[in-house]
């Protein structure tokens, strides 16, 4: 019998940068899973590839050598909506034009829902990420933590079956920090999986799992 896919996985990944007379390995080599119902963390020094692997496991970014796969299948031929994926990039994406509760709003828009019940949900998520008061001001009136708990809700709205995040907590309080690793958890509970990039030690205390990096390899993992 054939194992069941992983939600997303690389296999042996390698990623070169060139700059100028100068390779950087951003990976090498790396082999890693996420599966459903867990909380995955991906810690390491600055520059140890991090967000690298992310944009590799949203198909961002392609390998050198390889394979980046989802549900079993390529990113490229899997074509997921955010009600299946969904991130949280390090420098957020929020659209300025937008209010918050919009921008949180989008995935379902873009999916065809209609707005009474879009609105419904928006409201559920940004209560869960407390929110509630500045939801009609644009992501530039509104603190660096408060747009990334927006561009976190965003990604939750859909309830995706994985959520990838990208240093989620790097602008929070240890009051919010607890209200993400909050949602993270709900988001597992039910059956989802959750990938985070973090310096935290108060986050890394939430995990299920942990990957460590170093220099653009995996050295460590701990349960
Ligand atoms: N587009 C690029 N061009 C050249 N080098 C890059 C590029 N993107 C990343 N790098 C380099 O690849 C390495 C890994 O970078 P990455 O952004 O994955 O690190 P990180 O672990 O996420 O760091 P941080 O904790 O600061 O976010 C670094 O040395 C970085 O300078
Ligand atoms: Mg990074």
């Amino acid at each position: 019998m054939s194992e069941p896919s992983h939600l997303a996985a690389l296999t042996g990944v390698s990623k070169r940068f060139h700059r100028g007379p100068e390779t950087v390995h951003a990976l090498r080599s790396v082999s890693f899973a996420v599966d459903a119902g867990e909380l995955v963390g991906v810690v390491g020094p600055s520059g140890s590839g991090k967000t690298t692997l992310i944009n590799m496991l949203c198909g961002w970014e392609h390998p050198d050598e390889g394979e980046v796969s989802w549900m079993g299948t390529s990113p490229d031929m899997a074509r997921l909506g955010w009600d299946q994926i969904a991130v949280v990039p390090q420098r957020l994406g929020l659209l300025d034009e937008l209010s918050l509760a919009d921008n949180i709003g989008l995935p379902l828009m873009l999916a065809g829902q209609k707005s009474r019940r879009r609105a419904g949900r928006v409201r559920e998520v940004i209560e869960l990420l407390e929110l509630g008061s500045l939801a009609d001001r644009r992501p530039r009136q509104v603190s660096f933590g408060e747009q990334q708990r927006t561009a976190l809700a965003r990604a939750l709205v859909t309830a995706p079956r994985l959520v990838i995040a990208d240093e989620p907590t790097g602008h929070q309080d240890k009051t919010r920090e607890a209200t993400i690793f909050g949602a993270f958890r709900a988001a597992v509970s039910s059956g989802a999986a959750c990938l985070v990039a973090t310096h935290s030690q108060r986050a890394i205390a939430q995990l299920d799992r942990m990957v460590e990096m170093e220099d653009g390899e995996i050295v460590g993992e701990r349960r």
